[in-house]
């Protein structure tokens, strides 16, 4: 017989876009009335790449939310060519949780990331002695190498290296996406960790051309082949506490995102919590999305775990074909369709 609810500790979400200005009261709500915490994406235009500029960025975070439901931005810096030992050392102070790699021109709001790596190598000394993390967009950028492959070259190439000549830097491999990534993370030390998001755990590259072209399904890394889901589902549901939630919920304008060059990013996070319950309902291991979703992160971040909880509740609904976005409305993956849980909050 299936499980019909299942109650869990309040997750997080290690991995968010919440945008700035009018768009985040809608996002930030979505957000904060499931997850406890979300480690917010520092690629804004122009991107958070001082201390200042992210608590500042928190600030509006909370204002826009008018207090919600104890949520709590956990905020991150933008790595440039140009961040300092000494803007680091800073933002560990402020309580920032990150500093987030975007090889230059590998996404969304990248112009501004790092172009040599190993030029930065004081500032990544500096993330060492602090405990402080780097979250990487594990894509390599040379456009001689495809798209479906930017993943596995960026391990050999980039990954690989910057872990040998930092033997102490904490890293979190962002939405991983191949069978290559969670092979590297699995088999790494402990201070390697990483995210996966409801997308490549649900969905392979078909679902971007099923019928026509769906742009709710696009996002980078891009989807991958079956086999790569699989790969990711066996991570996810298998226990590894280098495995965690998050949802890379990305929202993006209708307008922006369906035009002659739509911008890469799903947007899940009404949803999110839902999605991955399918997963591990289907994994046949409802049993494991606690660790997933509300302990593996915050131990990774040495945070302490939530400690209220939510409800599960299986019980299909239809998922709007848009929600709210500033003056504009951003289409969700799964729009118009169902979707088979319900979550709810649990009164203390
Ligand atoms: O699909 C994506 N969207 N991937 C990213 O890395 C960035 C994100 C965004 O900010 O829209
Ligand atoms: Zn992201």
């Amino acid at each position: 017989m299936s499980v019909m609810q299942i109650e869990l500790t309040r997750p997080d979400d290690w991995h968010l876009h919440l945008r700035d200005g009018a768009a985040i009261a809608d996002v930030a709500a979505a957000t904060a009335a499931v997850f406890g915490r979300a480690v917010v994406m520092p690629n804004l235009r122009p991107p958070v790449t001082t201390t200042a500029a992210a608590l500042a960025y928190r600030e509006r975070i909370l204002t826009a939310l008018g207090g919600a439901a104890g949520f709590e931005p956990l905020m991150t810096l933008y790595l440039t060519d140009r961040t300092t030992p000494g803007e680091v050392a800073a933002a560990a102070a402020a309580g920032i949780v990150g500093c987030k790699l975007y090889p230059a021109g590998a996404t969304t709001n990248s112009d501004d990331g790092v172009t040599d790596l190993e030029a930065l190598s004081r500032t990544l000394e500096a993330m060492e002695e602090h405990g402080l993390p780097l979250l990487v967009h594990g894509e390599v950028t040379d456009p001689e190498v495809d798209i479906f492959d930017r993943e596995a070259v960026f391990i050999e190439r980039v990954l690989a290296p910057v872990l040998g000549r930092h033997e102490g830097l904490r890293v979190v491999f962002e939405h991983v996406t191949t069978s290559e990534a969670v092979e590297f993370v699995a088999s790494a030390p402990a201070r390697v960790a990483a995210t996966i998001t409801p997308q490549h755990l649900l969905l392979n590259r078909n679902a971007i051309l099923a019928g026509g072209l769906r742009p709710q399904n696009y996002c980078l890394p891009v989807l991958k082949r079956e086999k790569h889901r699989r790969a990711l589902v066996a991570a996810a549901s298998g226990g590894d506490p280098s495995f965690f939630l998050g949802t890379d919920s990305a929202p993006h304008p209708r307008s922006a995102k369906e035009s002659r060059c739509g911008c890469a990013g799903c947007y899940s996070a009404p949803i999110a919590l839902a999605l991955y319950a399918e997963v591990f309902s289907s994994a046949g291991r409802l049993d494991r999305l606690e660790a997933f979703a509300s302990f593996h992160g915050a131990d990774f971040y040495r945070l302490p775990r939530n400690r209220d909880r939510v409800r599960l509740v299986r019980s299909p609904w239809r998922v709007p074909d848009a929600y709210p976005f500033g003056d504009d409305e951003v289409v969700p993956l799964r729009c118009g369709e169902e979707i088979g849980w319900r979550v709810e909050r649990v009164e203390p």
